[in-house]
């Protein structure tokens, strides 16, 4: 009889392995994170009161739910090893900060590194995984963004593999963001350990361009992005980096094609701006519910770029009614006039027999049908959202 209970345990034991907590994510996260707008320069006033914008100002009923602290929250460590927040920044303490957004129905994000430091030198997780890991448990963190900085020796999968099974261990459900840039391709390992992977290096503040020391535009990004559709889905997504949208450098033009893109993409939108003071434009960019109808689309499709024309571009996703979404995209500076039978190019390129309502998703309007030509123009850097609407 004892023998048996050995056996059994010994069984069980075996199959409690440590996995990711499953469908955490199963449409993009949405949210918002400190480090676009704010690097180091964060506090919890900030933090609390970018939680009160995030409900008055319809991000959350648009969809956004993440408030994630990114780097430079963490000052050391104590002599038992315990992360300690910065107490002059955070003079509340995580745990109560915690506490806060939630009060608010919102969800706690915290960020943390593999290597021994994070990029701007606070302590990484390296040698504390799961020390760390109770640690964010106890303070109620739902969402963690685990960088790439200072790593030495380490190699991607197994390092990002120890912080999931210390999130498993410590037992609180976390949505778990890799952001090791795309270096260790980690759409070909990441679905079963994390819920999103970066897959460039950072995003930069403009439309075009790359810059020496690490950086890109948005449009390199959407160049980059472009191959990787495949590999990204439900609960396991691509992420292209968080938003710039609002941040005053990119023309509105510019922002609609970027955030177009990343809901083409199913990217997780994660806003970068000071969402406290917004201008009417900005808040109409982020909020526009069938914009984040089409991210969020249950298929999860990645895009298409299906036409290229020069400086014009047409992508597409299949979304899961068995409708589609265009986006029209203009990369050069001087308008561009469209005049396409859409019917017939649809037709050659999917056999699609339906007749479809072509709508402007910005604009939120019907602009006619796949039966008559399709006339546009598309202003220099900026793009046009459509959706195939059955009829
Ligand atoms: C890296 C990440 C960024 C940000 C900074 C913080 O560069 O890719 O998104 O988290 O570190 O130092």
């Amino acid at each position: 009889m004892r023998k048996l209970w050995i056996i059994l345990l010994s069984i069980t034991a075996i199959s409690v392995h440590a996995q990711k907590f499953e469908r955490l994510a199963k449409t993009p996260p949405m949210g918002w994170n400190s480090w676009n707008k704010f690097g180091c320069d964060i506090n919890e006033t900030i933090i609390k009161e970018i939680a009160d914008a995030m409900v008055s100002n319809g991000m959350k009923s648009a969809g956004y739910q993440y408030i994630v602290i990114d780097d430079c929250w963490q000052i050391g460590r104590d002599s038992l090893g315990n992360i300690i927040a910065d107490p002059e920044r955070f003079p509340s303490g995580m745990k109560k900060l915690g506490e806060y957004i939630h009060s608010k129905g919102l969800k706690f994000g915290i960020y943390s590194d593999a290597g021994t430091e994070t990029c701007q030198r606070r302590p990484g997780s390296r040698g504390y995984e799961f020390q760390d890991a109770r640690t964010y448990a106890e303070w109620g963190v739902d969402f963690l963004k685990y960088d790439w900085c200072y790593h030495g020796k380490q190699t991607q999968e197994p390092s990002y593999i120890t912080m999931r099974d210390a999130i498993y261990k410590a037992g609180r459900p976390m949505v778990y963001s890799i952001c090791e840039w795309g270096t260790g391709k980690p759409w070909e390992w990441g679905k079963d350990v994390g819920h999103l992977w970066r897959t460039t290096e950072d995003i930069i503040n403009c439309f075009d361009c790359i810059n020496d020391w690490g950086g890109l535009g948005v449009m390199q990004i959407i160049d980059l992005e472009a191959s990787l559709g495949n590999y990204s889905g439900p609960d396991h997504w691509n992420d292209p980096d968080m938003l710039e949208v609002g941040n005053g450098v990119l023309t509105v033009g510019e922002e609609r094609l970027h955030i177009s893109m990343w809901s083409m993409f199913s990217a997780p939108l994660m806003a970068g701006n000071d969402i406290r003071k917004m201008s009417t434009e900005t808040t109409k960019l982020l909020t526009n519910k069938e914009v984040i109808a089409i991210d969020q689309d249950s298929l999860g499709f990645s895009a298409i770029r299906w036409m290229k024309y020069g400086d014009l571009e047409v992508w597409f996703k299949a979304l899961s009614n068995g409708e589609y979404a265009f986006c029209i995209l203009n990369r050069g500076k001087d308008p561009i006039t469209i005049n396409q039978d859409l019917k017939t190019t649809i037709k050659r390129k999917f056999t699609i027999d339906n007749n479809f309502i072509i709508r402007d998703v910005w604009k939120q309007k019907d602009i006619g049908t796949t039966k008559d030509n399709f006339v546009q123009v598309i202003p220099g850097h900026d793009a046009v959202l459509l959706k195939l609407i059955k009829r």
